[in-house]
C-alpha cells in the first residue's frame, strides 16, 4: 500500500515502499519546511524526535543535495524530549542527532538548543523553558515543525501511557516523565507545545509498529492509553510518514 491514504481521524498519511523512502520523504519535508519558514519568517524552529527511527532521516540532512539546500544559518534545533543523561551518553537523543547530522552541517552552535539531561530533572525542565522563552517569547512556543516518532505502546516524545501528570501538564511547557518503568527520567515538551506547532510530522517504520499505528489512527479515541492521539495541532492535522510494513494495519480500512 503506497500513496496517500486518509483515515477516519483525518490525519494525512503518506505511505512509502520502505524505511529508506520514508526517511527520504521526512528529510525532504524538513528542508521544505525550513526553506518556507526562513523565507516567510526569517528563521526555522524545529523540535527533533529521538529514538532510533529518525537516524536515517537525520543522516540525509547532512548529505547533498539537502545539506546545501537547508538554510542552516537560520535553522534552530530543539528537542521534543530527552533522556535524563549527559550529551555524550549513548542513550541521549542529542547524541544521536549530533552523530547523524548536527556535527556534519554548518549550523552555528548557538542555533542548537539542547535539553540538558545532565541536570536534576526539574532544573533541566525549567532551564529548557527558559531557552524556549528566549527564542519564542513568553507563553506556548510555536514551532514551525515538530518531528515525532511512535513507541510500540502508543507513546510519542516522552508522553507515556497513563503518565497523567505529564499528559495533563498545562502549566509548564516542559514536563518530567519519571514513572518506574523508565530506564531513566525524561524531559518532554508538554502536549500544548506539540499542538501549537505549525506542522507536526510522525515518522514510523517497521512491521512491529503496524498494530499501534492502526490503534492510534483508526482505533477508538483513548488518548491516555495512546498518548500519540493527544497530538492534534490546531493549524493542521499531523502528517504521518509510514513505510508499507508500518501501514499494513491501515490497508484493510474501508
Ligand atoms: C525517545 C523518543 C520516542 C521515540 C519512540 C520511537 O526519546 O525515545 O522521543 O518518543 O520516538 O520511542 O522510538 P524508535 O524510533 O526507536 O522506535
Amino acid at each position: 500500500m503506497t500513496g496517500l491514504a486518509v483515515v477516519p481521524r483525518g490525519s494525512a498519511i503518506r505511505v512509502f515502499p520502505d524505511a529508506l523512502a520514508a526517511a527520504r520523504a521526512g528529510a525532504a519535508s524538513f528542508a521544505e519546511q525550513a526553506e518556507r519558514a526562513v523565507r516567510e519568517r526569517g528563521r526555522f524552529g524545529v523540535a527533533l524526535s529521538g529514538g532510533s527511527t529518525p537516524r536515517a532521516m537525520y543522516s540525509l540532512l547532512a548529505e547533498e543535495p539537502l545539506r546545501s539546500r537547508i538554510p542552516w544559518h537560520a535553522t534552530h534545533l530543539f528537542w521534543g524530549d530527552e533522556r535524563c543523561v549527559g550529551p555524550l551518553h549513548p542513550r541521549s537523543n542529542f547524541r544521536m542527532a549530533a552523530d547523524a547530522f548536527v556535527s556534519r552541517v554548518p549550523i552555528p552552535p548557538s542555533n542548537v538548543h539542547r535539553m540538558r539531561g545532565e541536570l536534576p530533572p526539574e532544573m533541566g525542565a525549567r532551564e529548557y523553558e527558559a531557552q524556549l522563552a528566549e527564542f519564542f517569547g513568553p507563553g506556548v512556543p510555536r514551532f514551525d515543525l515538530v518531528h515525532l516518532g511512535l513507541g510500540g505502546d502508543g507513546h510519542t516524545a516522552s508522553l507515556f501511557p497513563f503518565d497523567l501528570p505529564v499528559l495533563t501538564e498545562r502549566e509548564h511547557n516542559v514536563a518530567v516523565a519519571r514513572f518506574r518503568e523508565l530506564v531513566e527520567f525524561r524531559l518532554t515538551l508538554a502536549v500544548p507545545v506539540l499542538n501549537a506547532a505549525t506542522r507536526v510530522e510522525f515518522l514510523v517504520v517497521g512491521a512491529a509498529k503496524a498494530s499501534v499505528v492502526r490503534a492510534v489512527l483508526a482505533g477508538p479515541r483513548d488518548p491516555f492509553r495512546l498518548p500519540a492521539q493527544l497530538v492534534r495541532p490546531a493549524q493542521q492535522d499531523p502528517v504521518w510518514m509510514l513505510d508499507s510494513p508500518a501501514a499494513t494495519g491501515l490497508a484493510a480500512l474501508p
